[in-house]
């Protein structure tokens, strides 16, 4: 099927059914054999999410009337034939008969005309219109922007651009396979442009780059994480010996990096059972092993009936808006009232979570969100009901005003993402 067709569907599965992009794109790549036909159907998928308000405006504006049931995948098509006119390099004219051509594919013939008609209207246009539409300007949900210009009244213009952003590539190194420099050297042999992070395995490629032109990649060498990811290792300490819980586990990039770190016996929980394999499956390609728990963070107690732990990670389900610029469809799915029930999850999974650690345990809160809702008002009140939790000051972080160390989106190129670090009274 034609590449058009092909993003038309996975735009709608996003946002007419919820569906992730992450999940979906992957299945419609799997009908294409050439990589750059998966490159270009995955930049008209994410370029759609990034910028949507501006495509459905220039669409909608000019639709005599709006498509409806089964139609309704051509006015995502439009979409994507939009996208392509104002936001890539593709000739208008290949661009605007790819998308007719995939209208046909789709079994529209009778609509070819309204398609053709609609994308030649929006090539004389040439670009968006200029808006004070706060949506429209930014690309955010309105409720999004709200939240961000109350949290960060100073800086949420910055953060929102921050998020529009390609994400970079970044690789955290097997410390068990080789050192970093020498991973670096491997790179820099292959003419692979990088440079080493802020934390001790974290390495910054200048491009993005398919992961089977990395050195030793199938073999454990380095996996694809975020710096701000790889904080959590670092900060969790994990030490030979220590019994660790990792309580929001998949698909493992944290659990995977303690391992690395430190000889400790690691238990991965999760209440999702797919994402668990994907545990399984990352801990096999670099020769790690865990024990695999599925089940409920809030309601450890049915299933594990083990010693408490030495450290825990929680890396808690969230709204996910600190790594918007990686997947750009949380804009869309997320709702504004989820928030509200993220929070009630956590502060459950928080406080269940404690029972399980010894006295003098460490506890380490984790987010990908930039919300101070999930974070440091999360962890304030948690501090405030338990008596026996004091928060340990992050020394990485410059930030004294707040409770614990909030990494805003592009800050060192990193993701948003945000950490606590709580340890339990020995008495
Ligand atoms: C942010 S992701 C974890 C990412 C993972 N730590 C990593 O680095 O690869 C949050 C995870 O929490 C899991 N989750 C959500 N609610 C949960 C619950 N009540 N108990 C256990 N896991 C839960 C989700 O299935 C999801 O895999």
């Amino acid at each position: 099927m034609n590449i058009r067709a092909l993003a038309a569907q996975v735009v709608f599965q996003v946002l007419e059914n919820g569906a992730s992009l992450s999940t979906v794109l992957p299945q419609h790549q799997a009908q294409l054999s050439n990589g750059k036909d998966r490159a270009l159907l995955a930049e008209l998928s994410y370029g759609v999410m990034r910028v949507l308000p501006q495509l459905d405006n220039s669409v909608s504006q000019r639709l005599q009337k709006p498509f409806k049931n089964k139609q309704r995948l051509l006015h995502h098509l439009l979409l994507i034939g939009c996208y392509q006119l104002y936001f890539t390099r593709i000739p208008a004219h290949a661009a605007i008969s790819e998308t007719v051509e995939a209208c046909r594919q789709l079994g529209f013939e009778n609509l070819v005309k309204v398609i053709n008609g609609v994308l030649r209207n929006i090539q004389r246009a040439e670009e968006p219109l200029e808006t004070s539409n706060e949506t429209l300007k930014y690309c955010f949900p309105g409720w999004m922007v709200k939240k961000l210009q109350a949290a960060y009244p100073d800086s949420w213009q910055q953060i929102i651009e921050q998020s529009q952003q390609r994400p970079p590539m970044w690789l955290r190194n097997n410390q068990r396979q080789q050192s970093r420099d020498s991973y670096l050297a491997q790179l820099n042999a292959l003419e692979i442009s990088a440079t080493a992070g802020l934390t001790a395995d974290a390495i910054l490629l200048a491009q993005p780059t398919d992961v089977a032109v990395l050195p030793g990649f199938a073999g454990g060498s380095v996996s694809v994480q975020d710096q701000a990811a790889q904080w959590a290792a670092t900060l969790l300490e994990p030490k030979n010996g220590d019994l660790i819980l990792d309580a929001c586990a998949a698909p493992g990039g944290k659990s995977c990096h303690i391992l690395e770190s430190a000889d400790v016996r690691l238990v991965a929980l999760d209440n999702d059972a797919k994402r668990l394999e994907r545990v399984t499956e990352n801990c096999q390609r670099l020769g790690l092993d865990a024990t695999i728990l599925c089940a409920d963070a809030a309601n450890i107690d049915a299933s594990w009936q083990g010693e408490k732990f030495d450290r825990i990670l929680l890396d808690a389900p969230c709204s996910a808006t600190g790594v918007i610029r990686r997947h750009p469809d949380i804009k869309w799915l997320r709702k504004a009232n989820d928030i509200d029930a993220l929070q009630s999850i956590q502060a459950q999974i928080l406080d269940h979570c404690w029972q399980w650690l010894k006295p003098g345990g460490t506890l380490l809160y984790a987010t990908c969100s930039i919300l101070p809702q999930e974070n440091s008002q999360q962890i304030d009140a948690f501090v405030a009901r338990t008596p026996d939790a004091s928060l340990v000051a992050i020394t990485a972080s410059q930030q004294n005003s707040t409770t614990g160390w909030q990494i805003l989106p592009g800050q060192d190129n990193m993701d948003g993402f945000y950490y606590a670090k709580l340890v339990k009274a020995i008495a």
